[in-house]
């Protein structure tokens, strides 16, 4: 099953030709045999960050993968950004990236990563390190085609 991916990564800090995260999970995606229809970089700005997931959604996108901004920092706000244009908390999948990342790093307790439906679009909140974001990623990739098929309505 092909399914539609985009890539948002949240920082100030980080041209897309230096987001070496953006890139790994593309290469990823491309290995998965998915198809990746965007990727970008935003600043670490709430209404930035909305609106490229409302984009990303409106493309046609089956799942969005935000990568950055989920830590304390002040300026780290994509979970709020996510929820502010998500209506249904995926909390499973949040609570699988962690629970494997805590297995790793005690570290992984520091991000607040949120996954959430925006109608049958499935958003997924990734830390912004390259290594943090492929293992959060490998802990829920197996699902990702399951949850694409219920998302649009098909059973089990
Ligand atoms: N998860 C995994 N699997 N591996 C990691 O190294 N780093 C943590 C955490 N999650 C980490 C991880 C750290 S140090 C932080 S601060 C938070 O993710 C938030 O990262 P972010 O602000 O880049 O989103």
């Amino acid at each position: 099953m092909s399914i539609k991916l985009a890539i948002i990564t949240c920082s100030s800090s980080r041209s897309l030709a230096e987001d070496t995260a953006g890139a790994a999970l593309s290469e990823r995606i491309a290995a998965a045999g998915w198809q990746l229809l965007r990727h970008v970089v935003v600043a670490d700005r709430l209404e930035d960050i909305a609106t490229a997931i409302v984009d990303a959604a409106d493309q046609g996108t089956d799942i969005i993968l935000t990568c950055g901004g989920t830590g304390l920092s002040p300026s780290d706000v994509t979970p709020e950004a996510t929820a502010a244009v998500c209506e249904r908390n995926v909390g499973g999948i949040a609570e699988a990236m962690r629970a494997e990342s805590l297995k790793i790093t005690g570290r992984a307790m520091l991000s607040r990563a949120v996954a959430m439906q925006r109608g049958r679009v499935l958003v997924i909140n990734l830390p912004g390190s390259e290594k943090a974001a492929l293992e959060c990623f490998t802990a829920v990739a197996d699902q990702l085609e399951h949850a694409v098929q219920m998302s649009a309505g098909g059973g089990h």
